[in-house]
């Protein structure tokens, strides 16, 4: 089973959007796929429990819970092909997977660069995930990539993350790939953007997924 956590050390930055989509998409790709909600909100319990893909008797499973750390163990791991997990930024989610030394995560940030306090903090906390990784080369990998939660145009969006993190000299995180604003009335649910679906396929692919 892969694990795909989404985490941010920020609010608002687009975490449970990203997860939802992911574990709804992997699931209409026919992926088994566990959805771990750790985000205080359930908002993305709440949204995949309502769609067809989840529904029970299908492979795919939603896990709610409530833990300090970040579980390092799923039981009835086997029976998936990916655990798609949301937090909140209560986790330190690079210290907990570094500590239980594990190997396999791939962890993604969405970063809002129309968020002008995200954009000076996220990065500073981000370095000293980077130096972590990069002493810990079997362990957890992260990548980070602008999510337009604001609209606004997507190409300047990048543009001005890629700055943000070239300040601290950690622009060797940024996936190429820019999700763009989706302007749907089914949020969390987003994927019936055009744009917005073929940006998150992007993305996973940059992943290697
Ligand atoms: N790509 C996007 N297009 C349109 N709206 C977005 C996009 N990403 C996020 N949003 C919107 O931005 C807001 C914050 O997104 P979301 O709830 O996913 O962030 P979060 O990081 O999980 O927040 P929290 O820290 O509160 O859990 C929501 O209203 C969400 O619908
Ligand atoms: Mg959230």
């Amino acid at each position: 089973m892969i694990k795909i956590m989404i985490n941010t050390p920020k609010g608002g930055v687009g975490k449970t959007t990203t997860a939802t989509n992911i574990a709804l998409l992997l699931a209409k790709r026919g992926q088994r796929v566990l959805a771990v909600d750790l985000a205080g909100g359930l908002l993305m319990s709440q949204a995949l429990a309502q769609t067809p893909e989840f529904a029970a008797g299908t492979g795919n499973k939603i896990d709610s819970r409530e833990t300090e750390a970040v579980p390092t163990r799923f039981p009835g791991s086997s029976n998936f092909d990916y655990a798609v997990i949301d937090t909140d930024d209560s986790y330190t989610v690079f210290e907990d997977l570094l500590r239980a030394d594990q190997n396999g995560w791939r962890v993604i940030s969405p970063i809002n660069p129309l968020d002008q306090v995200g954009l000076i903090r996220i990065p500073h906390e981000l370095r000293g995930v980077a130096v972590g990784a990069y002493l810990s080369p079997n362990g957890p990998k992260m990548k980070v990539f602008a999510n337009m939660a604001y609209p606004g145009d997507a190409t300047e969006g990048a543009t001005i993350l890629r700055n943000a993190l070239s300040i601290e000299g950690i622009e060797v995180l940024m996936l190429t790939t820019t999700v763009p604003y989706a302007s749907t009335t089914s949020a969390p649910i987003r994927l019936s953007d055009a744009a917005y679906n073929t940006a998150l396929n992007n993305l996973l692919a940059e992943i290697g997924i």
